[in-house]
């Protein structure tokens, strides 16, 4: 096995070249695999193989084959730090010598409670209040449940309707996908699902008013206004990944759309649900995303980059308001939710140590500088004909595929670009998985110059291969 020399061309800084002999990706493995399990968001009978990874380090994935792989979209969307960072493993071992696990209803331990600490020091002002999940979804879940029983503690049981907006989402339990917009993820599940208002995002590249951005005022907002005026005081919460849409198509909002999100829910008076799973611990280039804006949510959902990625928890943060709510000596009154691993000792010690890392390695400036590579290196893409909009926030750039740039018309979520595309990154040893025709790159933060100027090279010339092969 040798390692290549990098640059800016194939292969990718420190790509091991196996021996080919030992590409076959092991039989084993992958047969074992086949027999037994059930891949998310896989259909079994035509995907391919899946790759099997033996190790991580840094911004790579290690196949067992040999291959490095540079991990371009964070192990959807967790990973801040790098794959096993020595720090983080420390942490993690140590954690485990003193306490795997012990039941949070009753009980507490340092882990659960140094991490709120440190979270309400670095969540926007007036949010005090910790709730621990699981993941992404259950910490949404907790969110809509804390809004409709907030309002019947308060004796206002009639508000009790979701605002959501378009091109949502917000995980895949059943209320979670309630809130997301209807796709083909929940078109199954409608039956199950609850009834939410929906308003205006403001997805400037396909305005909903057909409007410009360089001229409009955030005129979608009235959408919002309009709902919420029609709910009156039937209305319990608005919820929004702010700043970033996410698996909608990495959607960047302006962010005076977000301070006007605000503005409405104080004048009518109605919670606001911060859904920062995806944005949380940087990804926007503001440790979250509501900073962009200079807001506080009343409610706000973290999970993903909270571990850094290593072990699944959520955390549905409040403020004094909405949690003095739920204390009284009627114990109907009480919050009834909780899961076997709530504030899992594992999982909330890594999170310190993510946190503890932040400080140490300056990651937000790591971030900016993603930010300004990004900008740099993917603008000029928006020459190539089959770019309709290139959208960068923080460390995710984007940019979305059209087959006519005067209709924008494109392909839907299952079109087969987006596979297309996936594996010819991947014999390049760069992992991708677009959403559909919307081209996404979403780097843990520990990448280098070098290896981000890879990675935008090989994206514009495998686009321009793209255009030659379908010209
Ligand atoms: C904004 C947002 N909310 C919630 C979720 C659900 O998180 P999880 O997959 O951990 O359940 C996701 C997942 O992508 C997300 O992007």
């Amino acid at each position: 096995m040798t390692t290549q020399a990098s640059g800016s061309g194939f292969p990718p800084p420190g790509f091991q070249v196996a021996d080919p002999e030992s590409r076959i990706p092991n039989p084993g493995l992958v047969a074992r695999d086949r027999l037994h399990l059930w891949h998310p968001y896989t259909q079994m009978q035509t995907a391919p193989a899946p790759l099997p990874i033996v190790g991580g380090s840094g911004v790579y994935l290690h196949a067992e084959d040999g291959r490095r792989i540079l991990d371009g979209i964070s192990s959807w969307w967790v990973n801040i730090h790098g794959h096993s960072h020595p720090v983080l493993n420390a942490a993690l071992a140590a954690q485990a010598e003193r306490l795997e696990h012990v039941m949070f209803a009753g009980c507490t331990h340092p882990p659960a409670v140094e991490l709120a600490e440190r979270l309400v020091a670095a969540l926007p002002t007036g949010i005090t209040r910790v709730f621990y999940s699981d993941n992404g979804s259950t910490a949404v879940e907790v969110a809509i449940k804390l809004a409709i029983q907030y309002w019947i503690n308060q004796s206002e049981p009639q508000r009790r309707a979701i605002v959501a907006l378009h091109h949502a989402y917000h995980g895949d339990t059943v209320g979670s996908m309630s809130v997301s917009e209807d796709s083909i993820f929940t078109r199954a599940f409608t039956s199950l699902l609850f009834h939410v208002h929906r308003a205006h995002a403001p997805y400037c590249y396909r305005c909903p008013l057909g409007l410009e951005r360089r001229t409009c005022t955030v005129d979608c907002l009235s959408n919002l206004e309009e709902t919420l005026a029609h709910l009156g005081d039937t209305a319990a919460a608005v919820i929004v990944e702010p700043m970033l849409q996410g698996a909608g198509g990495m959607i960047v909002w302006p962010r005076e759309f977000l301070a006007g999100v605000r503005r409405l829910c104080d004048r009518f008076g109605v919670l606001l649900i911060a859904d920062e799973v995806l944005t949380g611990f940087g990804r926007t280039g503001r440790m979250f995303a509501c900073e962009h804006a200079e807001i506080a949510p009343d409610i706000i959902c973290l999970s993903k980059a909270l571990t850094a990625g290593y072990l699944p928890l959520g955390a549905t943060c409040t403020t004094d308001a909405v949690y003095a709510a739920f204390l009284s000596h009627d114990r109907s009154r009480t919050f009834f939710h909780g899961h076997s691993f709530t504030a899992n000792p594992l999982a909330c010690a890594v999170a310190v140590a993510s946190l503890e890392l932040f400080e140490r390695d300056d990651t937000l400036a790591r971030v900016k500088r993603l930010e300004t590579q990004l900008l740099a290196g993917l603008e000029p893409l928006r020459s190539l004909p089959l770019v309709g909009d290139v959208r960068v926030i923080g460390g995710v750039g984007a940019i979305e595929l059209v087959t006519d740039r005067l209709t924008k018309s494109a392909g839907g979520y299952l079109d087969e670009l987006g596979p297309r595309l996936a594996a010819a990154f991947l014999d390049r040893g760069l992992l991708l998985r677009p959403l559909g025709n919307v081209l996404y790159f979403m780097p843990p933060y520990v990448i280098t110059e070098e290896e981000t100027a890879w990675t935008i090279n090989q994206i514009g010339d495998l686009l321009e291969r793209e255009m030659v092969a379908h010209s």
